[in-house]
């Protein structure tokens, strides 16, 4: 389900979640299921309504946009990464400009699939183990979703270039998708696994990065290559591949903070989500745990704080859709996000034996006092796995999904300001 402000909103849209009656409290004005028309649409604002939930559109617009160029030869690339891009896209969810990923996503794909020089590494990678493949696409897809929410911080990052050039995410995308390929180097049984497989000690595994980046050096840009060497490299300076050149005759240093190219930055952090839902995934434990993981201390620090508070606000736990059982047993359906504390969104009760679309129950802020919490999803216990994010997190989230990429370049500077850790170097990558 993806957030639409009512002046986007198109005919046939359907409702994902209903919309609550500002006259009434308790009643809906529209149930979920409702398929938007004109006549409707025209009529929302005067019910104070601002956004609301829809379906997501699916990538269905692709076909007439991007496949009808597609070669026959590269067709089982397009759809298999229009099946994986589909696989993820419900599981990420919030307000954006719905032309502008539309726009965004036709971009990545035709680039991908009819620029020979993306499209023969892209199918390279088909070859490889299906999880390979699957991780790479659902890279690729999060860091649209981030870039998205951080073009603002983005452009702050690479002050150097042309704000409208900088703002272009083709090649994050295009870097994401093959940002693994040097895998295709490695031995059969490390080119499935992921560094939170604990690999990342190996020398072999780590020389995945370098690989790759020797194999594709000087056939991307140098922004798309720069994230096959670096998505590993650690804001606090650790990780891999270790600096070879001696600066002014010192010990080499290896890269950290803004040091790094802010692309391969946020190629961090969705390759560590990424890697973090499908353990998640394959352990049958829900989407919640994954995220809790990547909140511990531990692995909070490789990121950049910018960038990992997008991802913590781009992807909730509970996406609006969700059914979840209560501390006092009472079945409930998720019906809004709470952008500050993801695991108490806004829920509606499902009286016993009523539908998900039932707008009829009460509806209750888990985020007030005295609320229930939640307790199972989709009857998995999860009650081990609720966080809060922390307060360097909360603190840059604001409280309408209508300002996002506000939000990230209010969050970037704040912590700037806050003295973030930052090499305060020029970036390693060429532009700057
Ligand atoms: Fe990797």
């Amino acid at each position: 389900m993806i957030r639409i402000a009512v002046e986007n909103l198109e005919p046939g849209m359907v409702l994902a979640a209903s919309i609550p009656h500002t006259k009434h409290p308790g009643r809906a004005l529209l149930a979920a299921g409702y398929v938007l028309d004109p006549k409707t649409i025209a009529k929302l604002p005067e019910y104070g309504v601002k956004g609301v939930w829809i379906n997501h559109p699916g990538f269905d617009f692709l076909d007439a946009q991007v496949a009808s160029g597609v070669p026959e030869s590269r067709t089982r690339l397009y759809h298999d990464i229009k099946r994986n891009f589909t696989a993820l896209a419900n599981k990420t969810a919030g307000a954006f400009d719905l032309q502008f990923y539309k726009e965004l996503i036709s971009r990545l794909i035709e680039e991908l699939v009819k620029n020979k020089d993306h499209a023969v590494w892209a199918e390279r990678i088909l070859e490889e183990p299906e999880e390979l493949f699957s991780h790479s696409a659902n890279v690729a897809y999060l860091v649209m979703i981030l870039g998205m929410s951080l073009r603002n911080y983005i452009s702050h990052e690479r002050k150097y270039v042309d704000r409208r050039l900088a703002q272009d995410l083709t090649n994050l995308g295009i870097g994401a998708m093959l940002h693994d390929i040097g895998k295709i180097k490695l031995p059969a049984e490390l080119r499935r696994s992921h560094v939170l497989d604990h690999h990342e000690d190996e020398e072999a595994y780590r020389s995945h990065a370098a690989q790759g980046y020797q194999l594709l050096r000087g056939r991307l840009e140098a922004t798309a290559s720069g994230i096959i060497l670096h998505h590993h490299q650690r804001y606090d300076g650790n990780g891999f591949p270790e600096p070879t050149r001696p600066h002014a005759g010192r010990h080499p240093e290896p890269l950290r903070g803004d040091r790094i190219h802010v692309f391969a930055r946020i190629v961090a952090v969705a390759n560590v989500l990424d890697g973090m839902m499908a353990i998640c995934d394959r352990k049958g434990l829900p989407k919640v745990a994954a995220l809790a993981a990547l909140q511990s201390a531990e692995l909070r620090g490789m990121f950049d704080p910018v960038v990992f508070a997008a991802a913590v606000r781009s992807i909730p736990p509970f996406p609006v859709g969700t059914c979840v059982t209560l501390s006092d047993g009472r079945e409930a359906v998720v019906i809004d996000l709470n952008a500050k504390r993801p695991c108490q969104p806004v829920v509606q009760i499902l009286k016993p034996g009523a539908q998900v679309q039932d707008p009829s129950g009460e509806e209750i802020n888990l985020a007030e006092p005295e609320a229930p919490s939640i307790t199972h999803e989709n009857r998995r216990p999860v009650d081990k796995y609720l966080y809060k994010p922390p307060d360097v997190i909360t603190r840059h989230i604001a409280e309408s999904y209508q300002d996002e990429a506000d939000q990230a370049t209010t969050a970037c500077d704040d912590l700037l300001e806050a003295g973030a850790p930052s090499g305060g170097s020029p970036a390693a990558q060429p532009e700057a």
